[in-house]
């Protein structure tokens, strides 16, 4: 098939997770879908956050955050944890809210999943910061553990496509990683 330049401006499937911190005294969460595991060892984090949201100010102030991640019937909070801001709305009465060993990182007990993270450095962007953070904390909801660990299809995340803007679900699974293309391994 021919291939058409479409510009620069795309973007990679992503899941969204709300990202917590305390803006202004009170717990605060923002949705984001720049968000990835960057480090193996020790677990880390990062996450692009513009330097206008509030989430930007509270990471700075408290060298914490959290990654929670919503479930797609979590759909209508996340989206308005993505339309409002903290600046001068407050969401933290939106959810329950557990903390483990950082206060500065409120979690989300309605989320399947949640981590408390340790800002560890910092990188300036043009537009955004990428906060890198280590993972210190992890918890998850018992029923979606298999053998345990945490199971993407019993988490059942939101995924976001852009530049169309649309909340999907998981799809069907589709085979083993690390695995599925030995067969073309050499000497295999
Ligand atoms: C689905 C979705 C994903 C978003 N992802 C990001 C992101 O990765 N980085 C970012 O800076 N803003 C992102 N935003 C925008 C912020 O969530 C939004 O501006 C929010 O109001 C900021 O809240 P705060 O000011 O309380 O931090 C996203 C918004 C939505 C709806």
């Amino acid at each position: 098939m021919e291939k058409i330049g479409i510009g620069p401006n795309v973007f990679l499937p992503m899941p969204v997770v709300l990202v917590g911190t305390v803006v202004g005294g009170r717990p605060n969460f923002m949705a984001a879908g720049w968000a990835s595991r960057v480090n193996a060892n020790p677990p880390m984090l990062a996450v692009g956050i513009n330097r206008n949201h509030a989430t930007h100010a509270g990471i700075r102030e408290t060298g914490t955050f959290s990654v929670n991640i919503p479930h797609t019937g979590m759909m209508e909070k996340t989206d308005y944890c993505g339309l409002v801001s903290g600046e001068n709305t407050d969401k933290s009465g939106l959810f329950d809210l557990f903390s483990g060993a950082l206060p500065g990182a409120p979690m989300i007990r309605a989320c399947p999943l949640a981590m408390e993270c340790r800002l560890v450095q910092t990188v300036d962007l043009p537009t955004n910061t990428l906060f890198i953070g280590e993972i210190l904390g992890a918890y998850a909801d018992e029923d979606c553990l298999v053998d345990g660990r945490p199971d993407m299809e019993r988490i059942d995340p939101l995924i976001l496509t852009m530049p169309d803007n649309r909340y999907w679900s998981l799809g069907e699974y589709a085979g083993e990683a690390w695995s599925a293309g030995k067969r073309l391994k050499k000497g295999a």
